[in-house]
């Protein structure tokens, strides 16, 4: 079978990318909204990318939290309002996806959610994508993700047009992210390099992105959170978040991304942090049906030599339990969820979960009582 490979057509990276990029910041635009966050204005680091334009540029700091439809509307009548042609996003994977779908929004008419199951096909203004955290890979896929208020999913939005023309990975503005961002923002790429890995939908390349990825997760998360100026760690996971969004870019994420999008949708619980929660549980659930995958991954990442799969997968498991003790994940009790409510809604994150098509990429079958017992088997 043949596959397809998709990467955004620029990547600028390491240290002191952010000046390199100055010349392709906009393409051929003349004038770029960047869509940001209140804390990146604070931080100093509107002013390091602003410093690079030569242009005029408009700036929308609306991104507060996690996207939705509503604030997405209000960056398209940004953009509009102040005439621009091109889109700069500087932030998280919220900024990131919120550009998308801005891009998406300003030449059409029809709501976000009309475009949830589709491949989207559309011309998008210029997209440059500068991650500040090092986790959601949103600046190398063709992925975005927007909160509908009304029917409180979370909508995975698909199309090679949204896929960034340029990405900037410059570690100088992941240094600054708190212990707990850099935790789940790390273990937000150990997800998607895993489950790309071991999805129906691997394919040789993405194989090889998803574990270089995985490598240099391994060998620099726990240094980030405990270092966290320890530049070159920070490199190698800005490195690796680009990677394992390559990685699931090409391939697709499976049932972690699948459980945990309900979860935040329901509980607003940040996107790294519902993964952290649930990887450990989900990961030994379906390793059994791929035993091949998870010890050969294990053997390429040193984990084991043995050539039993089960007995290698094993050893990633226990690897990847560990990682997540290291960076103390708080438990869902920890994070305030009332046990009662939650329970009530397993139902119907285990619907939404299944909906989204995601969990059915995992090799093995995955059946919608399997997510909800998963979902309670989490709560701790
Ligand atoms: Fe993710």
């Amino acid at each position: 079978m043949a596959n397809t490979f998709l990467v955004p057509k620029k990547i600028i990276s390491g240290k002191d990318a952010m000046h390199a990029a100055a010349p392709y910041l906009c393409g051929s635009g003349r004038k770029p909204l960047i869509v940001t966050d209140p804390t990146m204005i604070e931080l100093g680091n509107l002013a390091k990318l602003t410093d690079q334009l030569d242009t005029e540029y408009a700036v929308w700091s609306g991104i507060e939290h996690e996207p939705d439809d509503v604030m997405i509307k209000q960056g398209a009548v940004e953009y509009q309002q102040n005439a621009c042609d091109s889109l700069i996003a500087l932030g998280g994977g919220s900024a990131i996806d919120s550009m998308k779908a801005i891009g998406l929004m300003i030449h059409q008419d029809h709501p976000l959610s009309y475009f949830m199951g589709k491949q989207i096909q559309c011309t998008m203004p210029h997209m440059c994508a500068i991650p500040t955290t090092a986790g959601t890979g949103s600046e190398a896929t063709k992925f975005t993700i927007i909160n509908d208020t009304s029917s409180k999913v979370k909508m995975l939005l698909s199309g090679e047009c949204l896929m960034p023309d340029l990405a900037v990975i410059d570690p100088q503005f992941t240094m600054t992210a708190p212990k707990s961002v850099t935790a789940a923002t790390g273990i937000d790429a150990l997800c998607h390099c895993t489950e790309a890995y071991t999805s129906r939908r691997s394919q040789p390349l993405s194989d090889t992105f998803a574990l270089s990825a995985a490598k240099r997760i391994f060998a620099n998360l726990r240094t980030c959170y405990e270092e966290p100026d320890n530049e070159n760690a920070r490199i190698q996971m800005s490195l690796a978040a680009a990677e394992a969004g390559i990685s699931f870019n090409n391939s697709s994420v499976t049932i972690v991304h699948g459980m945990s999008r309900p979860i935040g949708a329901l509980f607003h619980i940040a996107h790294g942090l519902s993964n952290a929660i649930l990887l450990e549980e989900c990961m030994r659930f379906v390793a059994d049906g791929a035993y091949d995958r998870f010890g050969a991954m294990s053997r390429a990442l040193g984990f084991s030599t043995s050539k039993d799969d089960k007995e290698a997968s094993e050893a990633f498991l226990a690897e990847e339990a560990q990682m997540l003790k290291d960076l103390h994940i708080p438990s869902m009790s920890q994070l305030g969820i009332d046990r009662k409510i939650y329970e009530e809604n397993i139902p119907k994150m285990a619907r939404d979960a299944f909906a989204s098509g995601s969990p059915s990429n995992t090799i093995k079958d995955i059946r919608v009582e399997d997510m909800e017992n998963l979902y309670r088997q989490i709560y701790r």
